[in-house]
């Protein structure tokens, strides 16, 4: 069993594949950086699997692909199935912006993945080309229907913006709910790579825009995840991700690692310790150190304040690009 310096179980890692995209949502990667890390930097699959296997042996149950977009890193499908054949009862997940889904999911699920978050922030082609500043929006469905058609299991995430997608909320519901499939929506949370003209809706607006016209009830958190989920017309269930209150990082039990092998404690924090020299020499001990390490130094909480969210030594530096959200 994996224990932090503040005495969580830590069982969920999330490995980020790549930090290209092709998409550039405002809230996440709204220009190109000015560079990407070096191929060459990047860990082999087989590199990143060393350090994997250490973490599933020490008490990881739950692993999750990022990025970046991890469809555009090649072979992923393989990648799969290397942790699926290790461990096939593993919790085994992908956060994608699904663009790529179409002509993916089926190996996707042939390989062993279980479940795909989403995400989708309109059903208006136009609002959503203005957040991920490209026409996305009739691929992105399609590859929502490939994935359900599949069979994989499937979340929506949504990151309501001001003046942008905030009276899309309830299509979004009546869209999931029509599917049968949940929806979280997400506080942006501020970070310095992100667009300076976005502002991001609190938890509890979010809440009032649902409850037009609707009954909610509150159900609560589900163990360590970081949504607080509320029933809708006593009878769809939907999620709130809400960083800027602390309770919510009370039960964090989940560690990053990024493509070029940093292993990152908390998604808010730039700190990161690297496994990569440990796993290019096979170095088992040395990697299960790192992670020692890791865990002990893992802060508490994050930094977004609830009281003043943009103050400047408030905003994340930490790329979700690269952390994979
Ligand atoms: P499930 O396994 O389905 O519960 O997935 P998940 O919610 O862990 O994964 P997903 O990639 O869909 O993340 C949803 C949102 O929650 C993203 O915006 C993440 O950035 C955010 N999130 C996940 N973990 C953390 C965390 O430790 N801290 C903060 N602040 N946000 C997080
Ligand atoms: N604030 C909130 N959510 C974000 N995501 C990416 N950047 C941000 C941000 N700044 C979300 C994406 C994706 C998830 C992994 O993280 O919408 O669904
Ligand atoms: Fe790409 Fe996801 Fe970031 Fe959008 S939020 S730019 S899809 S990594």
């Amino acid at each position: 069993m994996l224990i932090d310096g503040h005495g969580r179980t830590v069982n969920y890692l999330r490995v980020s594949v790549t930090e290209r995209c092709n998409f550039r949502c405002q809230y996440c990667m709204p220009e190109k950086p000015f560079s990407w890390v070096p191929r060459e930097n990047l860990l082999s699959f087989e590199e990143l699997f060393v350090f994997m296997k250490v973490a599933i042996d020490e008490g990881v149950t739950k692993i999750r692909i990022t990025g970046g977009e991890p469809l555009l890193r090649e072979g992923l499908d393989k990648f799969i199935k290397m942790i699926h054949d290790y461990k096939p009862d593993i919790d085994l997940a992908l956060t994608t912006n699904a663009y790529l889904l179409p002509q993916t999911a089926q190996a996707l699920k042939d390989a062993g993945l279980k479940r795909l978050n989403i995400s989708l922030d309109s059903l208006k082609p136009e609002i959503a080309h203005k957040i991920a500043q490209k026409d996305v929006l009739a691929q992105v469905l399609k590859g929502i229907d490939k994935a359900l058609e599949v069979g994989l299991g499937v979340k929506i995430n949504m990151v309501p913006l001001k003046g942008i997608n905030d009276d899309e909320i309830l299509d979004i519901i009546n869209y999931c709910r029509d599917r049968k499939i949940k929806v979280r929506f997400i506080e942006y949370m501020e970070n310095a790579h992100a667009s300076k003209a976005i502002e991001g809706m609190h938890g509890r607006e979010i809440l009032e825009k649902v409850k037009e016209g609707h009954t909610i009830r509150a159900l609560g958190r589900e163990g360590a995840s970081p949504s607080f989920n509320y029933l809708l017309d006593e009878e769809y269930e939907f999620g709130l991700i809400d960083p800027h209150k602390h309770d919510f990082c009370e039960n964090c039990n989940r560690i990053r690692l990024t493509a070029e092998g940093n292993l990152i404690p908390c998604l808010y924090f730039d700190e990161a310790m690297s496994i990569a020299k440990a796993v290019k020499e096979g170095d088992i001990e040395a990697a299960s150190e790192v992670l020692a390490t890791v865990l002990r130094d893992k802060p508490k909480e994050n930094r977004w304040s609830e009281e003043n969210p943009t103050e400047e030594k408030e905003v994340s530096t930490r790329a979700f690009y690269e952390t994979g959200g």
